[in-house]
């Protein structure tokens, strides 16, 4: 057997060292519990840099190569995420400690037999931080069962390449989705901010509820310096597999656009690839059926302009708002969405500003970013015409609901922030007669409202 692999099913489970480096984590940010929450929204003002109390609140973990190192000390992989699970195809991704290579084993039984690989240009994949696969070929509705394969890779010379014996997950399965079943359900989790506490009660949650999928409103981690703050915070947060078997949709947050590795995030969240080729580039914009539920997410960008300084010319948010706002269009005209009975759409940054206060951000002086105006504007009329159900948004880490106007048709609900006293948790359950939101603490598990909506007209 190669040093690499130790083919023991622990060899799944991360060291306790990294136990106690995340649970480290949260008592540095036990501590910052009382720091003002406007500090964790806002750009720091000029000349503020490093001291600022939001880098105690959401520190950012040490790179390491031993994050995913067996108890015997040889490589592993983490646990695989399922995300992209439409009626036909299915996408997994999963976290490396070394580079490798892989591939995921599928079947409509647990015996499996079938294999999708990412090769490309006749090459199968190398890579050292994530490996991801595609399952296509699917049908509507229906489980389906999968393990990976992760084999460490060695380059010396190109006559001279050592791979390992494959590293084998857990078998684990999964529901493509579609539009003719009733009684589905979604919960949503939203601004994680690396906060491990969180993501462990919002899985423990969802395992309850037994949610069909979980939508990640957006800022999952503050920001992304290196692959291991997607490695930790994402793909294998608290030590469970919890998006292996529960698919989840990214909704991209404007932390997510922060740092170097947040350029190369599509190794770990696994864009959407659209039928249409106009849309190509929008990976991260969805539209399918969930039962009665037409699901819609909406990529809101960065809180500052293209042209803001603090961009230093890496920024083009506007033109893509633009594209979504196209893709939008197209995609509420769908037969499968149009005649949805429900359409509920996420974006992280809110289109409508629901507090009435001026809001302003107590350590810069600056207004709250409340809106992400572009994306109001060129948005909020595209929805009212198609008449949606619901608006879910995030980002102001406060829960609210506000009632649909006549200026504005749809209602909006906001999920709360990363810390314990103002963590929310939303589910939804939807059948053909109606479809129930509720919005509770995530911790105390209070509940904060319920909506029922009927079907659409
Ligand atoms: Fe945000």
């Amino acid at each position: 057997m190669s040093p690499f692999i130790d083919r023991n099913k622990n060899a799944l489970r991360p060291t306790l060292a990294r136990r106690s480096f995340l649970s480290s984590m949260g008592v540095v940010c036990a501590s910052c519990l009382g720091t003002s929450l406007a500090n964790e929204i806002e750009e720091l003002p000029p000349g503020v840099e490093p001291s600022n109390p939001r880098e105690l609140l959401y520190p950012t973990p040490e790179p390491s190569k031993e994050l995913f190192t067996s108890e015997s000390g040889s490589f592993a992989a983490s646990y695989p995420m399922l995300q992209n699970v439409s009626e036909t195809s299915a996408s997994v991704s999963w976290a490396l400690n070394v580079p490798s290579t892989g591939w995921v084993e599928w079947g409509t039984t647990p015996n499996l037999g079938k294999i999708a690989r990412n090769s490309e240009f006749g090459l199968n994949p190398y890579e050292e931080n994530f490996l991801s696969a595609r399952i296509t070929g699917l049908s509507p509705n229906t489980t389906y069962y999968y393990r990976t394969a992760t084999c460490s890779f060695i380059y010396r010379t190109a006559y001279d390449k050592t791979i390992s014996e494959p590293q084998f997950s857990d078998v684990y399965s999964f529901k493509t989705v579609g539009p003719n079943v009733d009684g589905v359900s979604f919960a949503v989790m939203n601004d994680t901010h690396n906060q491990v506490d969180t993501v462990r009660k919002h899985c423990e949650r969802h395992e309850e509820l037994g949610s069909d999928i979980v939508i990640w409103n957006g800022d999952l981690c503050h920001r992304y310096f290196f692959p291991l703050i997607a490695k930790t915070g994402i793909a294998n947060p608290c030590d469970i597999p919890f998006a292996a078997q529960r698919p989840i949709v990214f909704v991209p947050g404007n932390h997510d656009k922060w740092g170097p590795y947040a350029h190369n995030l599509r190794e770990c969240l696994t864009p959407w690839r659209q039928s249409d080729s106009r849309y190509y580039s929008l990976g991260h914009n969805y539209a399918f059926r969930l039962g009665p539920i037409a699901m819609i997410t909406l990529d809101t960008g960065d809180t500052k302009p293209d042209n803001a300084v603090k961009q230093q010319g890496i920024a083009s948010f506007d033109p893509y708002r633009e594209l979504q706002a196209t893709w939008l269009e197209h995609v509420l005209s769908r037969p499968d969405i149009a005649e949805a009975p429900y359409i509920v759409a996420f974006c992280h940054i809110p289109i409508f500003n629901p507090f009435d206060e001026a809001g302003i951000d107590q350590s810069s002086g600056l207004p709250w970013k409340t809106v992400e105006p572009t994306s109001a504007r060129m948005w909020a009329p595209i929805l009212a015409k198609h008449n949606i159900t619901l608006v879910i948004s995030a980002h102001l880490h406060r829960h609210s609901f506000s009632e649909a106007t006549p200026e504005r048709p749809w209602p909006q609900l906001l999920g709360g922030g990363p810390l314990a006293q103002n963590a929310t948790c939303i589910h939804a359950e939807g059948n053909y007669e109606h479809l129930t939101v509720t919005a509770e603490t995530l911790f105390e598990r209070s509940v904060l409202g319920t909506w029922t909506f009927e079907p659409r007209a």
